[in-house]
This record gives C-alpha cells, sequence and structure tokens, in this order.
C-alpha cells in the first residue's frame, strides 16, 4: 500500500483501499456431514452434492481429524451417535476450528441437551426425520454467516496492518523531525563559533593591509587570534561531530569528568570576543574549587553561551551579564522551587540529584520575561526576535542537552529587573 504523508489521508485511504477490494475468488463452502446411521448421511449427500464441498464420518474422531485436515465452513451434526456423542464432536470441533458453524440434527432430545448445544455454539439445530427444504435453509445461512464472518475477520486484519502501517509511519516521521532537529541544531551551535571565526580574520585582514611592515605588536595580536579561531574552529568540529554521533545512533562515551575551572575558563575566552558582546558589561568569575562535571565539556559551554548571549541579546540597551557557579555539596531541595509567573523548573524527573552538584548561573540585568512569555521559552522555534535575528532554537538546545546530562535548569525572571538562569548538572570530584 502505498504511504501518504498525512496519517488521516493514509488513513482513508486504506479504508477506501478495503472497501473497494475486489472480493475473494468464491470458493464453494465446505460441508462436514457426521451421523453414525447411514440412511440420513446418504440423503443429505444427495441434497447438498452439487452445491458444497462434501466431508463425510460416521463418527466424532474422523470428524475431528477431517476438520484437522480441511477448512470447513459449516458441519451438520447429528446428536445422538454411539461412541462420541454430538455435543461432544461440537465441542472438540470448536476447539480445533472456532469458527466452524454447526447445526445440530435432533430426535429425542429434551431442552438441556439442546440448550447445551447452543451453549458451545452451535449456531441451529433441526429435527430428524428433517425436511429437504428446512435443512437447505439451515445450512445456506450457516454458508452465509461464515462467509460474512470471515469477511470480518480478514477486514479486522487489514485494518490492523493498516494501523501497524502508521504507527511505523509515525515513527518514521518522528525520525525525520528528530534528524532535522540535529541539523537545525548544528547549524545553530556552529553560527556562534563562525561568527567569532569571521570576526577574528576580518580583524586580522584590517591589520595586515594597514602595516606594509609587520610590527611585533602586530604579530602578537594575530598570533592571539589565530589561537582564538582555532580554538574556536576546534568547537565547531566537537559539535558537529557530536550530532552526528548522535544520527548514527551511537550512545556516546561514558561523559568524561571535566574540570570545571577549565571550563568556565575556555568559555571566558569564546564569550568575550562574541559579536552580541556590544557594549553590554560582562563578568565571570573564576571558580573557586577543583571539581568535575560528568558532563560533556562542548556540552557544558555550548549550555552557557547559549545563555549568555540571549542575555546579550535581550536588550538593545546596555546591561550587565554574569556568569558563575559553585559546588553543591548537598542534594537540591526540590521542594524549595515553586513553578509561577516568574519562575520555572525544568527537567526534576531526569534530574540525577546525587552531590556534588555544579551550579552554573548566568545574570542579567535586562527588560525580564514577560509571564506570557515565559511557558514557552524552551519551545523550539520560538523567538521574540525578528527573522534574522533568532531561530528560537537557542534554550530548546540548551534544554535537550542538560536533560541529556542528567542535570536541571531553573528560569527566574522579573519584569524590568532582569533574569536569571541556573543549570544544575551531577558533578564528579576530580582524581588527584
Ligand atoms: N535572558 C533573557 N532575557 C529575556 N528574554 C529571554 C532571555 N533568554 C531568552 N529569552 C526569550 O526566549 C526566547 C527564546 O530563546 P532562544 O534562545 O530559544 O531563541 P532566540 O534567542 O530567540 O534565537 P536563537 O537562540 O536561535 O538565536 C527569546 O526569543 C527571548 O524572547
Ligand atoms: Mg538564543
Amino acid at each position: 500500500m502505498p504511504l501518504t504523508a498525512d496519517p488521516l489521508t493514509a488513513a482513508n485511504d486504506a479504508v477506501a483501499e478495503i472497501l473497494e477490494a475486489t472480493p475473494a475468488p468464491k470458493r464453494r463452502g465446505t460441508l462436514l456431514i457426521v451421523d453414525d446411521e447411514d440412511g440420513p448421511r446418504q440423503s443429505l449427500r444427495v441434497i447438498f452434492k452439487d452445491e458444497y464441498d462434501l466431508l463425510m464420518a460416521e463418527d466424532g474422531p474422523t470428524a475431528i481429524e477431517l476438520a484437522q485436515k480441511h477448512d470447513i465452513d459449516v458441519a451438520v451434526l447429528d446428536i445422538r451417535m454411539a461412541g462420541m456423542s454430538g455435543i461432544e464432536v461440537l465441542e472438540r470441533l470448536k476447539y480445533v476450528k472456532p469458527d466452524i458453524e454447526a447445526i445440530m440434527m435432533t430426535a429425542f432430545e429434551t431442552t438441556d441437551t439442546i440448550r447445551q448445544a447452543l451453549r458451545l455454539r452451535a449456531c441451529d439445530y433441526i429435527n430428524k426425520p428433517f425436511d429437504l427444504a428446512t435443512m437447505r435453509a439451515a445450512v445456506a445461512q450457516a454458508m452465509q454467516r461464515r462467509r460474512l464472518e470471515s469477511e470480518i475477520h480478514s477486514s479486522a486484519e487489514k485494518v490492523q496492518e493498516l494501523l501497524a502501517e502508521l504507527q511505523n509511519q509515525r515513527v518514521e516521521e518522528q525520525i525525520a523531525k528528530t534528524r532535522g532537529d540535529i541539523y537545525a541544531g548544528i547549524i545553530h551551535d556552529i553560527n556562534g563559533p563562525l561568527a567569532v571565526i569571521s570576526g577574528f580574520v576580518q580583524v586580522m585582514n584590517q591589520r595586515l593591509n594597514r602595516n606594509s611592515r609587520m610590527e611585533l605588536e602586530d604579530l602578537e595580536f594575530i598570533k592571539n587570534r589565530l589561537g582564538i579561531v582555532t580554538r574556536q574552529t576546534t568547537n565547531c568540529i566537537e559539535i558537529s561531530r557530536r550530532y552526528l554521533q548522535i544520527l548514527r545512533d551511537k550512545p556516546g562515551q561514558s561523559a568524561p569528568r571535566v574540570n570545571v575551572k577549565q571550563l568556565l575558563h575556555d568559555l571566558e575566552q569564546l564569550v568575550r570576543v562574541h559579536p552580541s558582546l556590544l557594549e553590554n558589561e560582562f563578568d565571570i568569575t573564576p571558580f573557586g574549587e577543583d571539581v568535575g562535571v560528568k558532563v560533556n565539556g562542548t556540552d557544558v559551554i555550548q549550555i552557557l553561551q547559549n545563555l549568555a548571549v540571549n542575555a546579550f541579546q535581550c536588550s538593545p540597551k546596555n546591561h550587565r551579564v554574569e556568569i558563575g557557579g559553585e559546588v553543591l555539596r548537598a542534594p537540591l531541595d526540590l521542594k524549595a522551587f515553586k513553578d509561577g509567573p516568574n519562575d520555572r523548573l525544568l527537567n526534576v524527573e531526569s534530574l540525577d540529584n546525587t552531590a556534588p552538584l555544579v551550579k552554573f548561573w548566568v545574570r542579567d540585568t535586562g527588560p525580564g520575561i514577560a509571564p506570557e512569555v515565559l511557558p514557552k521559552i524552551f519551545q523550539p522555534y520560538f523567538t521574540t526576535k525578528g527573522p534574522r535575528e533568532g531561530t528560537g532554537l537557542g534554550l530548546s538546545i540548551v534544554h535537550r542537552l542538560i536533560k541529556e546530562g542528567n542535570g536541571a535548569l531553573h528560569v527566574h525572571t522579573r519584569a524590568g529587573e532582569g533574569t536569571a538562569f541556573t543549570v544544575y548538572l551531577p558533578g564528579a570530584n576530580l582524581a588527584k
């Protein structure tokens, strides 16, 4: 069945297909006649031989054997038989082939026996000696029932197949969407370092063109900027490698223990030269203790850099942005956090809340986030910036990276006062 992009259309197509499906070539029904008396057996043979494929049994065991070998639609069973009674045969036949329709032939049976037969899902009973028309009508009706049931059954199977296919399709769509998100993530994360690289290349070019002779000072300047360009390039390569690894579906190696002091130092190098810094005041407090974090180093830098860039960009007016961190030697008291118009805590469910934890904050004195905007900021592609200024992916990436690192994220904001993002990540003592 061809798959349509829209699951609803696919469902409609498939239903139409089921309805239009050319009916299976009609086969003659198969009728089993079970009677230990030769006379009625032969007269039934004469009545039905031209209409159905006939199978004859003179006792219960033969009937059951035939049912195991053939696809029988309807059985006509005499209740009173020597050896295995018709009721017993019915019970076993229904066990072997639950769909068989059975018509019981009764002579002097009590209503109890008949009730028992009906309980065992016989579809009809006929008094012996039977008249021809009644017997024909009963078998025809049973055959019709059997045909309808099998059609319903195969339609139900098709619907099941269809549901499975739709489910698969949804999974495929999900994978495609995840891939799309990952590609968008790569581009977003690489954009920052690329802006820095391109800015520095321009500055170096200007220096080179300004002087015909290189002074020692120029050489130092270019050497320093080249160092930054190299670091940014490595950063780009690491980011793309990390995401491509996700696409290849290889779980990353166990998170290395990165020294937080070193991380904040690297982050400062990147943020101080970021084009969004502009004239804003920026302060990064070096980390006091030697502690590790159980998360990939580039992930931490991406998280904090995204938060810092948002903080720089939150207002065209000059404002202050601070980054800092500390070690928490006790688990977080989650009861102390309350979501509200000014606060949100994310990832509580996947937080590895065991000490030591490393806490980072990125605070700004910008305009704050309005209460109606706050619930939306982590949605992918949500942005309040112009089309060329923001893609709305930054915070969704931050959210995902923190979740993957089993950390948590808290936002506190107040209109007119500013915003503080606090990141909690599982810490690790560094081997001495
Ligand atoms: N420090 C902040 N102060 C005020 N608003 C913020 C701050 N950080 C984020 N926001 C709000 O959250 C929105 C979503 O941020 P996010 O980083 O996901 O996307 P973006 O910054 O708009 O675009 P991109 O990150 O792709 O450049 C922003 O558009 C902004 O409205
Ligand atoms: Mg952003």
